[in-house]
């Protein structure tokens, strides 16, 4: 049984998309459930990892041991401007020493973006928690993996041996829903 859990967590729009043209998470891409939903799995977490521009900025970050995943170092280095933060290279060195930088040997992770970073993580994860927007598109707008829009994001899951579990409604005006991909055992 590995020590650490991975869970990844996105909201894309029926195209597939977590940003638009201009990499920016749109308004309309932002629902209070999925928003609910998201803070309370981060509070639960005990880590969680991101690129630079995925910082999640919300009241309780500040609280929450982050790993960065960045080429501005070689390998692995403390966060100057954040106690709580690691910065991680995965080109200089494994996530499991970022892991240990942080002191985080087990638990919860949270993969939280952009597409390079869950790129990264689609052989690892536990659980994936695919958030869908069914009534928003975002044409040309940035894709929620690596593969994405010439496969959707549910037959890469799918690829990397996740199954559909059951869906669960965040916003019935809207139609948002989650559903946890989850590794087949
Ligand atoms: N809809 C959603 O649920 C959701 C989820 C996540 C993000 N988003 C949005 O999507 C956009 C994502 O921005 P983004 O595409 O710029 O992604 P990002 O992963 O947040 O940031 C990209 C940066 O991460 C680092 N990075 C990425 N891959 C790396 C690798 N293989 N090795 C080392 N460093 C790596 C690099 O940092 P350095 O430049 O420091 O080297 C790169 O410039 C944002 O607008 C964000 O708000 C939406």
């Amino acid at each position: 049984m590995p020590a650490l859990r991975i869970d990844g967590y996105v909201i894309v729009s029926a195209d597939g998309m977590l940003a638009n043209a201009a990499h920016v998470m749109p308004d309309e891409l932002k629902f209070e459930g999925d928003k609910r939903f998201f803070t309370a799995a981060l509070d639960r977490a005990d880590v969680i990892v991101h690129g630079r521009h995925s910082y999640e900025d919300q009241p309780n970050s500040p609280r929450r041991k982050r790993i960065i995943v960045t080429r501005s170092i070689a390998a692995i280095a403390p966060d100057r401007s954040n106690p709580k933060a690691t910065l991680w290279n995965p080109a200089g060195a494994a996530f499991e020493a970022a892991c240990d930088h942080a002191g985080v040997r087990s638990g919860t992770v949270a993969i939280i973006g952009g597409p390079d970073v869950f790129g990264m993580f689609m052989d690892r994860y536990d659980t994936f928690w695919l958030s869908q927007a069914p009534r928003v598109r975002l044409p040309g707008g940035e894709p929620c993996f690596p593969g994405v829009p010439e496969r959707s994001p549910q037959a890469i899951l799918a690829a990397h041996g996740l199954k559909a579990g059951e869906a669960q409604i965040l916003d019935t005006a809207a139609g948002v829903s989650v559903t946890p991909w989850r590794r087949a055992v």
